[in-house]
């Protein structure tokens, strides 16, 4: 954000002065120029701001998207927005706050807005004012629908993509889901539609990127989504029928985890089946959902209670990904 470097770069004498100390004060008046910079740090004060939280007016950056309809959720990027709620006004109506932190807010155009300036206060003050559209929009002045997250979060392409929210109605209508391409954008071929989930197709020419729901020109906020190279073989990738190769062979899992009556901790990693039962903490993965699942978070070292496996020693974290991408991509039986 070129902004923020700048008012680092380019400091007033008053705003070096406030972040001096009171007993600075009045050195600063009599001296000059790099004599300045010199007090500050002399009292062992950095150069930037001290508290950089509070009681400074927040500043914004961008207002994403420009124009919107009613019901629109906008993100307000920027700084000094600080850890409280403040408010969020669009010409004199307030708008909705659905998320706040020090650097972006997320508010939503309400009932009765009109095209006018976006202006964010906290307990610092009032920001700078950044103009805003208000459209009927692509979809007749239909809301958006919010998309709150994606199952999975990364796969291989020509697989299968869940989109979670709200709003999405009981058809696609005009709206589209798209994906990240090296071209731009590609749209997703829809394979069922409800108000709450979507399912598409992850399309050929998808790279990683924001996962989006496109009317007209007007679009959601985007959810990250990552592309993975390969679809994994659990036969020839993690563990072959005779239990002679595999990642999982590689690393002596299958040897301490043989079957799930006498594995250690009753849990063995010979079939998805097993896998997904897990041991005496229960299940070990959810397919499409690496991140949740424990037989990931026992790999990387972070189960509280569980010892890093393989016991005794660390998987590189390449082959966890192999581990994760497998869940990821359901953990089939191939
Ligand atoms: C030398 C034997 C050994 C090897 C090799 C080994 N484990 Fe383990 N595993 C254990 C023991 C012992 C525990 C219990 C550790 C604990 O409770 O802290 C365990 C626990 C686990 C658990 C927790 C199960 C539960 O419900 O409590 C998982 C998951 C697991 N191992 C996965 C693996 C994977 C995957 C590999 C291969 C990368 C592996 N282990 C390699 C011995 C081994």
């Amino acid at each position: 954000m070129y902004w923020r470097d700048a008012k680092r770069e380019t400091p007033t004498m008053s705003s070096f002065a406030m972040r001096c100390r009171p007993a600075a004060r009045y050195g600063l008046l009599v001296l000059l120029g790099a004599t300045v910079l010199a007090a500050c740090s002399d009292l062992g004060d950095p150069p930037t701001d001290p508290d950089p939280d509070k009681n400074d007016a927040p500043v914004v950056a961008a207002v994403m998207p420009d124009s919107g309809a009613v019901g629109d959720t906008v993100s307000i990027s920027g700084t000094d927005f600080g850890d409280v709620a403040g408010s969020v006004m669009l010409g004199a109506a307030n708008m909705t706050i659905v998320s706040w932190n020090d650097l972006l807010v997320r508010s939503i155009v309400p009932e009765g807005a009109v095209t006018g300036s976006i202006r964010l206060l906290n307990a610092g003050g009032t920001s700078n004012a950044v103009s805003f559209r208000v459209g009927s929009g692509g979809g007749g002045g239909h809301p958006l629908p919010v998309i709150s997250d994606i199952v999975p979060l990364r796969t291989v392409v020509g697989d299968t993509l869940w989109l979670n929210g709200t709003g999405f109605g009981t058809d696609p209508g005009d709206l589209r889901v798209e994906l990240a391409a090296a071209s731009g954008r590609v749209e997703a071929p829809i394979l069922s539609w409800a108000d709450t989930q979507v399912l598409v197709e992850i399309p050929q020419t998808a790279v990683a990127g924001l996962v989006t729901v496109t009317d007209g020109d007007r679009s959601t906020e985007g959810i990250d989504f990552d592309v993975a190279p390969e679809l994994i073989s659990f036969g020839s990738d993690l563990l072959n029928a005779q239990r002679t190769q595999g990642l999982f062979v590689a690393q002596g899992c299958s040897a301490c985890h043989f079957d799930r009556q006498f594995g250690n901790n009753g849990f063995s990693v010979g079939n998805p089946t097993d896998i997904r039962a897990g041991g005496i903490h229960g299940p070990a993965a959810v397919p499409r959902h690496a991140e949740q699942s424990l037989i990931i978070r026992v790999l990387k070292g972070i189960e509280p209670g569980i010892q890093r496996m393989p016991q005794g020693g660390e998987m590189p974290a390449a082959q966890i990904r192999i581990v994760e991408d497998w869940i990821n991509q359901g953990m089939r039986d191939n």
